[in-house]
């Protein structure tokens, strides 16, 4: 077995009561290891801690206790400036909400991160990941100039473009119909692989039936884990 890209132990996540009073737990000891090349569901209830999963496993939430190590770098031991230049170099993020700036072009929305980063990106670069993605014909178009599903795109080639090993994304079809949600599943399928990881968060069990592994929380545990299972198995684990 190769080392792990993500190792989580003993994972807990509270967060502050609203009216005061104890602490909420939301992740109740998560013990998780994601191998390089692995894509992974996570799926479960509203409020089973999803989302939260994967902002503590990206580094966009610290935990509360345990310990989350990124290509074998313990989040909870860096500095905030070792933590953004990890997650800079190393992670990528999808929202459900495409999160691209109205003003700027496909190509423009594509290359901000590496400018933001002043990180050298050449062109060429900016113009495979808009290829990848199938959208090279569109890289001169604004976001409102493009559909749901290649909006989507755009914030995957936005992803690739940065060569991340970690690739985490929440809902990234829940905004989409079918046929614009499959493609999106085939390019995140084909993101992961060759040593680069993909986590996706899903409520739709046919999506998380397309990974080599699901993960079923409940109650901010994990419940069940399954292999490249059927979409009726992950139905039947998630009741
Ligand atoms: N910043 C926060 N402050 C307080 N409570 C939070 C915060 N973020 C999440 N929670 C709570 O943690 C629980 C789990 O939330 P989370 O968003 O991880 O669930 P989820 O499984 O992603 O749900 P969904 O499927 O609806 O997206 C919920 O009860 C939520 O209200
Ligand atoms: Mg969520």
């Amino acid at each position: 077995m190769p080392d792990p890209l993500i190792d989580v132990a003993g994972l807990t996540k509270c967060f502050p009561a609203a009216g005061g009073g104890d602490p909420v737990p939301v992740l109740r000891g998560i013990d998780l290891a994601v191998p390089p090349g692995e894509f992974l569901a996570v799926v479960g209830p509203s409020g089973s801690g999803k989302s939260t999963l994967l902002y503590c496993m990206s580094g966009l939430e610290p935990a509360t206790t345990g310990t989350v190590r990124v290509l074998g770098r313990s989040l909870g031991e860096l500095s905030r400036g070792a933590l953004a230049t990890l997650r800079r170099d190393h992670v990528g993020f999808v929202f459900q909400s495409y999160n691209l700036i109205p003003a700027l072009t496909a190509r423009e929305n594509v290359a901000l991160p590496a400018r933001l980063a002043r990180r050298g990106i050449d062109a060429s670069r900016v113009d495979h990941a808009l290829a990848e993605v199938g959208l090279r014909e569109r890289a001169g178009f604004r976001p409102a100039a493009l559909s749901g599903g290649q909006q989507q795109r755009v914030a995957i080639a936005r992803v690739l473009a940065l060569q991340p090993d970690v690739v985490f994304a929440d809902e990234p079809t829940g905004a989409l119909d079918t046929g614009a949600g499959s493609q999106v599943l085939d390019l995140l399928t084909g993101v992961a692989g060759a040593g680069r990881s993909v986590i996706m968060v899903t409520h739709d069990l046919r999506a998380a039936a397309r990974a080599d592994r699901v993960v079923v929380l409940r109650d901010g545990l994990v419940h069940r884990e399954l292999v490249r299972p059927r979409a009726e198995e992950i139905a039947e684990a998630v009741e």
